[in-house]
């Protein structure tokens, strides 16, 4: 055991920790608030309004008030922004206007800003609390330090605090904290050990706002109280699958300093959606209010989890995150962050009540929409052949649904083929609905429950505070027990490429994953443009640039934006095709330039006319089409995979005919020249397109190939220096009858060839590229900067 984990253990159980129930008797008397980071944004949008309700709710309960914003600018600068901040403040509902304006008059004539940055400055603080208490002569009840500045501030403020704002005799302390609560295990001991140092564990007040939402709070009472229900069917027999949701609509603009150090699965799944599954699947407590008992029954669940690792998660980053970070951390166009943005991951818990049920955490920004739930699917086993509507043949589920999505409101669902919940507390039932569907069953499908009121996360947490009362808040035991969980899977992530995912609805079913066994994958297997591949270059900020290149139209800009501008062109002569022919023929090459077009089509062009458009290789391997090397399976798996295209508009090129591979006797070049000929009118393509080898050569025509001995002939079998050697392709013939031929040609390694290329004349021995020089359609070499520029 290392010395600091000895320490933190010496500390923990000197401060009673381990969940033991704090003793503190409520006193009344005078309370000190101190907001640190009072002006800061968190402050102004929730905790001045949490603290006011607060004052409101106990201003006739005996205590008194003191509320201090602090920071580190002189109070000449921030008291101005202060009291515009506390104007701004609200009543509830059932307060009258004249009693909110007496309120809130005499909340900011309680209220002040104080400099708060060096140890002086604290002293004072203590100094003025004490001098206060003496001239008014007011017993004190305690002092609330809500620390609402960053991580790295907090062992500094409480050190101070421990050191010059710790009331003497009875008077309690409490400090509140913000996560990130560091970024691994490690990390999160280190702060603990210092924080430790400076504070008692039950002096520590640790945040996470999920755990203040009145749905999440309802979790465990919702179980107690249904427990005659849920005790049957509570366990792997009849669970299905939980899953724990947050899709978030947003960007992260603005935070990205922080968040692209974080990420999502520190920034969401470590803490708020960890907090939920352990309220969904812990032992209930004898008294839900017991915070010792609470946090002990939590922390078993996170002991009992099986480890997570790669093959349990899967993740992804929104298209212009790069972009992004790039611009707000001022980095250059080559700077690649792995990030993500979005994650699922799928954990078990390995207790007998549990065995086997999949327990999934998703969360990510950009999705479709905004909306957070915990959802408890059961198992179902009764087919209905007929009676479809009858309500044994639906989903059976309970939903604790913590707002926005479709449903608008916090609620929890159960559907009425489980059982009708019983009501408690400040809850109701909802029995007037609009008709929607919530998770795949009608809204009347359930019995709905909402909180009479609805309340803001951190003002219950702050009335919970002030209150002592601990069970909703996190212990560093429990803390330290969820990055244990985490900081593994965060390891084995090091270095993996999320899926890069386009945004909004434009996701589609890309970000579907599937279970398989205790492995989760994403369901699709779309190409991922991983940041690396897009050459670290961006879409933004710059403009695509028309030129000529070997006296044809060129077509520059960085990857991205010339894969757009391909795919456009594309879709363009496909369409004026299929409106003039009623076809549109497209001739594809192999390789691994076009898969970022393939990309771009299978996710933008959802009006291109797949189903009117033959799709023909200009190249092929010789291998069987089941291999990887295989250009057919590769264009099957990133693109025809995905686009509804008619089976008999695909034409792969018959490369395997009598059980082998390429043999002259068996006329498989014949053959298909056949085909293209009955097809396309006057063996002229509408489109084709090439990219070009770091030799020079394109299609399968290599060079020293004696290609102005292939004749006329449109499909050949020819030879490649690198393996697979045999290849079959379309020649020059074929190809320069097209009506549209694009050349893509893309990276920094094919710079040198360009420079070449720009200037030597035709030359098809040495440069095979030379000879695409169509009859009489038009040629468009797409050259990415890094290619054209180095
Ligand atoms: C915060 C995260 O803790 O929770 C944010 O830092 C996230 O990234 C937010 O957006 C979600 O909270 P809510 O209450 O909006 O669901």
């Amino acid at each position: 055991m290392s010395l600091t984990v000895w320490l933190l253990l010496v500390a923990l159980c000197a401060s009673g920790g381990y969940g033991e129930e704090e003793k503190e008797a409520p006193r009344s008397g005078h309370v000190s608030v101190v907001i640190v980071g009072g002006t800061g944004d968190l402050a102004r949008k929730y905790l001045w309004q949490g603290f006011f309700q607060l004052y409101v709710d106990q201003v006739s309960g005996g205590n008194t008030f003191s509320f201090y914003g602090a920071g580190l600018s002189p109070a000449e600068k921030a008291t101005p922004v202060l009291f515009e901040i506390l104007k701004a403040v609200t009543c509830s509902k059932d307060v009258s206007q004249d009693r909110c304006a007496i309120l809130k008059d005499q909340f900011l004539r309680l209220s002040q800003y104080r400099q708060l940055k060096t140890l002086e400055d604290y002293q004072e603080l203590a100094k003025h609390i004490e001098q206060q208490l003496q001239q008014e002569g007011m017993t004190e009840a305690g002092r609330l330090f809500y620390l609402s500045v960053p991580a790295f501030a907090y062992a500094g403020a409480a050190e101070k605090i421990n050191s010059s704002c710790r009331p003497t005799g009875g008077p309690w302390l409490r400090v509140v904290l913000e996560k990130p609560f560091g970024h691994d295990y490690r990390s999160a001991q280190v702060l603990a050990t210092e924080l430790l140092s400076a504070l008692k564990d039950e002096e520590m007040y640790r945040i996470d706002h999920y755990l203040g939402k009145q749905v999440v709070s309802k979790i465990l009472p919702f179980r107690i109280e249904n427990r005659k229900f849920l005790d049957p069917i509570w366990n792997r027999h009849h669970i299905e699958r939980i899953e724990i949701v947050l899709k978030e609509t947003l960007d992260v603009k603005g935070r990205i300093a922080f968040y692209d150090e974080y990420g999502v699965i520190r920034d969401v799944l470590q803490n708020h959606l960890t907090e939920v599954m352990t309220l969904l699947t812990m032992e209930l407590p004898v008294n839900v209010s017991n915070s010792g008992e609470v946090l002990r029954n939590k922390l078993e669940v996170l002991h009992s989890m099986l480890p997570l690792g790669k093959n349990q998660a899967v993740i992804g980053q929104y298209q212009t995150y790069k972009t992004e970070v790039q611009q707000e951390l001022n980095k250059t166009k080559e700077h690649v962050t792995l990030t993500p943005t979005f994650a699922a991951v799928l954990a078990h818990i390995d207790k007998a009540q549990y065995e086997d049920v999949p327990v999934l955490l998703i969360s990510g920004k950009m999705l479709d929409e905004r909306v957070g739930y915990a959802r408890v699917v059961f198992k179902n086993d009764v087919f209905c052949l007929q009676s479809q509507n009858d309500d044994r043949c639906k989903p059976k589920q309970i939903v604790f649904y913590f707002g926005h999505g479709c449903l608008k409101y916090p609620a929890v669902l159960v559907s009425k083929n489980l059982f009708k919940p019983l009501i408690v507390g400040e809850w109701k039932e909802v029995t007037e609905h609009k008709d929607i569907s919530v998770l795949g069953l009608q809204i009347s499908d359930y019995y709905i429950q909402t909180p009479t009121t609805e309340k803001e996360a951190y003002t219950e947490l702050i009335s919970h505070i002030f209150a002592g009362q601990k069970n909703n808040f996190i212990s560093t035991e429990n803390l330290l027990a969820s990055w244990e969980v985490w900081t593994p899977l965060l390891s084995s992530l090091k270095g993996s490429f999320p899926r890069i995912y386009p945004g909004g609805a434009d996701n589609g079913g890309m970000l579907d994953v599937h279970l398989r066994g205790k492995e989760i994958h994403y369901n699709s297997e779309v190409v991922i443009i991983s940041p690396d591949q897009t050459g670290g270059t961006s879409a933004s900020n710059f403009q695509v640039m028309q030129g000529k290149f070997r006296s044809a139209e060129m077509v520059s800009a960085w990857t991205e934006e010339l894969v757009e501008r391909l795919a456009a062109d594309m879709q363009e002569a496909a369409e004026k095709a299929v409106q003039e022919n009623g076809v549109f023929h497209l001739a594809l090459s192999g390789g691994s330039s076009p898969l970022a077009l393939f990309h771009r089509l299978v996710l933008h062009h959802f009006s291109f006319p797949w189903r009117d458009t033959h799709i023909w290789m200009v190249d092929e391997r010789c291998v069987p089409p089941t291999e990887v090397e295989s250009n057919f399976y590769n264009m099957h798996k990133h693109l025809l995979h995905y686009v509804k295209i008619p089976y008999y508009n695909i034409h792969p090129m018959p490369v395997q005919l009598n059980q082998r591979l390429c043999v002259e006797e068996d006329g498989g070049a014949q053959l298909y020249e056949k085909e293209i000929k009955k097809l396309v009118n006057g063996s002229s393509f509408h489109f084709v397109l090439l990219g070009v080898g770091y030799d020079g050569h394109t299609a399968s025509l290599f060079p020293g190939g004696k290609l102005n001995e292939l004749g006329e002939g449109l499909v050949a079998l020819t030879e490649s220096p690198v393996k697979p050697h045999q290849r079959m392709s379309l020649t020059f013939s074929a190809i320069n009858r097209a009506r549209s031929i694009a050349v893509l040609v893309m990276g920094k390694g094919k710079h040198e060839l360009v420079t070449q290329l720009s200037r030597v004349q035709e030359n098809l021995e040495k440069y095979p590229v030379t000879g695409v020089k169509p009859a009489n359609g038009r040629l468009v070499w797409y050259i990415d900067y890094d290619a054209l520029l180095g």
